[in-house]
């Protein structure tokens, strides 16, 4: 099958793992918070940034090899972390943390991953960043640490746009809960979507292992609350001169939108910004991602290392945001449409979408270089 005929861009992926996966784990990737009306916003304001295309620029063959953070990847783009990635696709972690190795592209893995970072480590090899909801405990805290540094991880992330959960209406709807209640809706969707079935069955049913290694308790149900409690450290400014300390890594703080935080943030001896409104899954009022950006640049200066995301589908999305002021963009759900749509098959294709992309957009624009795409940006975005 030519899957670029078949699947060529990122919504026929989603459309195809939306049929191939169960309805509660299609929903837990899929659904933002309320109305969805920041996700909405997301969307249209990355459509609402142009360019204007020029002509007669000969053969344009950009290269996309970016060194960012004192590291070289093969493209300025690369994997966000996702909690419970094997609940969208078993064995989803090994496969995005394989091929991001395999393609030189950085791999994020999530305090809540159902892998552990000591299994993900070696596969993500020198690829891999560790994300890190702050546990209260300070000596489970230092252990995540210590462990994600011994794995190989080389960045960590620390997560500051997850004060609490999020009201997620339609992943309720869906009824997706932890632990799994067995309903009979549950069971219907586990029978008619027998191959996630089986390779479930096969893997285990998936677990937010990291955290649930540090509860001490043969009940699987209270463990499992306990464990999501243990994450829950509601981290201040505080917590994050500390984790400064005790990190000797390049430390990244992911879920920034406001300006006058970047700043601060940079005072604190962060080495990297992460502008993010976690695709509109936790505060729907908020604004558009993308129009934030160029605020947190001029905020930061223009060498500071700044990564985005929120709502990238394409690979013109990826130009909008490198023209815009990031030096980095990552991807969160296409990647789990496309393993759920296509199992190992997935990431090495939208790897592919994503460049073909940017390359024929840059074709139009004439732009030679990355750094050439401010200049072909219009006016009033
Ligand atoms: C299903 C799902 C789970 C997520 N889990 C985490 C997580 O555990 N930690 C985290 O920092 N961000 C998490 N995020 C946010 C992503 O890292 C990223 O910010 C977002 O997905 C990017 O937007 P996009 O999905 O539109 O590409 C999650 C996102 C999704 C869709």
């Amino acid at each position: 099958m030519d899957l670029d005929l078949s699947y060529p861009a990122v919504s026929d992926l989603r459309r195809k793992a939306r049929r191939r996966i169960p309805h509660f784990a299609f929903e837990y990737l899929d659904s933002s918070t309320g109305a969805e009306l920041q996700f909405a916003r997301n969307r249209d304001a990355l459509d609402a940034v142009h360019f204007m295309p020029d002509i007669l620029r000969g053969t344009i063959d950009p290269d996309f090899t970016t060194t960012f953070m004192g590291q070289d990847f093969s493209r300025p783009f690369g994997i966000a972390p996702v909690g419970m990635s094997g609940l969208m696709w078993p064995g989803a972690e090994r496969m995005l943390a394989s091929h991001a190795f395999e393609q030189r592209i950085p791999y994020s893995i999530s305090t809540v991953a159902t892998r552990l970072p000591e299994e993900i480590g070696p596969v993500a090899g020198d690829m891999g960043w560790f994300q890190l909801y702050c546990p209260a405990d300070p000596e489970i805290r230092r252990d995540m640490l210590k462990r994600a540094k011994t794995s190989g991880f080389t960045k960590l992330i620390l997560t500051v746009d997850v004060p609490d959960d999020s009201r997620r209406e339609r992943q309720r709807r869906a009824k997706l809960t932890l632990p799994p209640k067995i309903t009979p809706r549950v069971v219907w969707e586990v029978l008619t979507h027998p191959e996630w079935s089986l390779r479930t069955l096969a893997l285990g049913a998936p677990r937010i292992v990291l955290p649930e290694s540090y509860v001490d308790n043969t009940d699987p149900r209270s463990s499992l609350a306990h464990a999501g409690h243990i994450i829950r450290g509601e981290p201040d400014w505080d917590t994050l001169k500390t984790l400064r300390e005790e990190w000797q890594g390049d430390l990244i703080v992911k879920g920034v939108m406001c300006p006058d935080a970047a700043k601060r943030l940079v005072s604190e001896g962060v080495d990297c910004i992460w502008v993010s409104n976690h695709s509109a899954r936790q505060f729907e009022p908020g604004p558009a991602c993308i129009t934030q950006l160029p605020k947190v640049r001029a905020a930061v200066g223009p060498d500071y290392p700044l990564i985005f995301d929120s709502g990238v589908a394409s690979g013109m999305d990826i130009l909008r945001a490198l023209a815009l002021g990031a030096d980095f963009v990552m991807l969160g759900r296409a990647w789990h449409y496309a393993v759920a749509a296509l199992g190992e098959k997935g990431p090495a294709h939208l790897t592919h979408i994503l460049t073909d992309d940017m390359r024929l957009n840059m074709a139009q624009m004439g732009t030679h270089t990355l750094a050439d795409l401010p200049g072909r940006l219009l006016e009033g975005v």
